[in-house]
C-alpha cells in the first residue's frame, strides 16, 4: 500500500510512504507504485506519529452532572461529587462509560494512553473494568493502567496492599500521592513504598506529585532522588508537579540539577491545572502549571495529558489533545513560532518517552505502520485552525477516520 504526498512532521518535502505487512517499508520521495498496489493520495497532509494521552483518568471519565455538578469547580467538591458516585460503580458501568471515551479519543488519532486507575477501593472495581478493556481493545489502542492510590498509601486503610494487589494484577505502574498523604514522613515513605513494589514486581512509576498550590510541598525532589539513586531514571515519571509553580526560584536552581541528574519524566495537565490551580489565591490568582518552559529548556522531558474528561474535576472535555496543547502554550508563555511548530511533541514524541514505548514509536523504516494524517499542511496550522484528524493507521489498518469539515459563508 502506498501513501504519497505526506509532510512528516516538520519535514519541508513531501514524502511517500509504503507500507508491506503492516510495518513502514520505504519512506521516500516520489516512490512509484507497484503493479496493482493500493494508493492513497493523501494531498500534501500532515503525518504524525499516532497521538498519545499520557495522563488522564479513564475510570471518572464522563461522569460529570452525576449525580450532581461540581458548582465550585473546586478540586475539594470533585471529590465530594465522585464520593457520591462511586455506589453507581459496577464494572460494566465502568466499561460502558471508557469504551465511549476510548473511542473519542480514537476518534481524534490517540492510539497510546495512560490512564490513572483509583485504588482506594477495598474491591478494585474500576481495576478490574480496566484491565479487561485493555486486552478487549488492544487492536486499536494500547492502555497503559497506573495503580492511583487517590487517598494516599499511608493515609487509606490497606493502601500499600491494595496497590500491591493491583500491581499483582497486571497494572503497568505504581502510583503515588505524596501531598495528599498525612505527613510530610508519610509522603516521603509512601514513595519508598512506591519505588519499592514498582521494583519488586518490575513495573513503571507516576506519581501524582505535589498538586496543590503549597510552595512547602517537595514531593518531588524526593521522587528525583530516588528515580536516580534506584537507576530507575526515564521508567518513572512525575505528573503535575504543578507546586513547583510556587516554589522559590533559588530552591528550583537547586531542584534543577537532580532533575537533570534524575532522567525522569514530567507530565503537566494545563487545562485541569489551570482551571483546579489558584483557587486558594485571592488576587493575583495563580495559574499553577508546573515550569513546562524551564524544564524543556534544560532538555527534560515534558509531556501533556488531559487529565480529567468530563467528570468532577472538568466539566469540560472531550479527550482531543489539541486542548492541552493549545492551553498548555498560553499557559507556559509558550507562543513562540518554534515552540508553535514544535509542540506536537508534548502529545507525540515526548509522550512515548514518558510511557517508555522506546524506538517502536515513530515514523520510520521498520516500525509498525502507526500513524496519523491531519487536514492540514502542518501542525502550526492543525492547532492553530483545530483540524480534523482524516485517518488513523495501525499496523497499516484504518482505526479512524473523519471527513473533512466544510463551512460556506454566504457574504
Ligand atoms: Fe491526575
Amino acid at each position: 500500500m502506498l501513501f504519497k504526498n505526506l509532510y512528516i512532521e516538520n519535514a519541508a518535502e513531501a514524502m511517500d510512504i509504503r507500507v508491506t505487512d503492516g510495518k513502514f517499508e520505504k519512506i521516500a520521495a516520489n516512490l512509484e507504485a507497484l503493479p496493482g498496489e493500493e494508493v492513497v493520495d493523501c494531498g500534501g497532509k500532515l503525518a504524525l506519529p499516532p497521538v498519545i494521552e499520557s495522563h488522564v483518568h479513564l475510570d471518572t471519565c464522563l461522569t460529570a452532572g452525576r449525580p450532581r455538578w461540581n458548582m465550585s469547580g473546586t478540586l475539594f467538591e470533585g471529590i465530594q461529587c465522585w464520593e457520591e458516585y462511586k455506589p453507581f460503580l459496577t464494572k460494566q458501568e465502568v466499561k460502558d462509560r471508557v469504551n465511549k471515551a476510548i473511542r473519542m479519543q480514537a476518534s481524534n488519532g490517540i492510539q497510546h494512553v495512560r490512564t490513572h486507575v483509583d485504588i482506594n477501593d477495598p474491591k478494585l472495581t474500576a481495576m478490574e473494568a480496566l484491565l479487561e478493556l485493555r486486552d478487549e481493545v488492544k487492536d486499536f489502542m494500547d492502555i497503559q493502567i497506573v495503580a492511583f492510590p487517590q487517598y494516599g498509601i499511608l493515609s487509606y486503610p490497606k493502601g500499600k496492599e491494595l496497590l500491591e494487589d493491583a500491581l499483582k494484577m497486571g497494572a503497568d505502574a505504581a502510583g503515588a500521592i505524596p501531598h495528599f498523604e498525612f505527613t510530610r514522613e508519610y509522603s516521603v515513605e509512601s514513595l519508598n513504598i512506591c519505588f519499592e513494589l514498582a521494583q519488586k514486581y518490575n513495573k513503571l512509576i507516576d506519581v501524582h506529585c505535589d498538586e496543590i498550590d503549597d510552595e512547602a510541598s517537595r514531593g518531588l525532589e524526593t521522587v528525583a532522588t530516588r528515580a536516580y539513586e534506584t537507576g530507575m531514571r526515564d521508567m518513572v515519571t512525575a505528573s503535575h508537579t504543578t507546586a513547583m509553580h510556587s516554589y522559590n526560584n533559588a530552591y528550583v536552581i537547586r531542584l534543577m540539577r537532580i532533575l537533570k541528574m534524575s532522567g525522569m519524566n514530567f507530565v503537566a495537565n494545563p487545562c485541569v491545572n489551570v482551571h483546579l490551580g489558584g483557587r486558594a489565591d485571592t488576587y493575583p490568582k495563580r495559574r499553577s502549571m508546573t515550569r513546562v518552559k524551564e524544564l524543556t529548556a534544560e532538555g527534560i522531558n515534558v509531556s501533556f495529558g488531559y487529565d480529567d474528561i468530563f467528570d468532577p474535576w472538568n466539566p469540560l472535555g472531550n479527550g482531543n489533545m489539541r486542548d492541552p496543547v493549545f492551553m498548555g502554550l498560553y499557559a507556559g508563555h509558550m507562543l513562540g513560532y518554534d515552540e508553535i511548530c514544535n509542540s506536537y511533541k508534548f502529545v507525540t514524541t515526548n509522550a512515548a518517552r514518558t510511557l517508555h514505548l522506546g524506538d517502536a514509536y515513530g515514523i520510520k523504516e521498520g516500525n509498525a505502520a502507526n500513524f496519523v494524517v491531519f487536514d492540514a499542511k502542518n501542525w502550526y496550522d492543525a492547532l492553530n485552525y483545530d483540524v480534523s484528524v482524516l485517518y488513523s493507521y495501525r499496523n497499516g489498518k484504518l482505526v479512524a477516520e473523519t471527513k473533512p469539515k466544510e463551512t460556506t459563508v454566504h457574504y
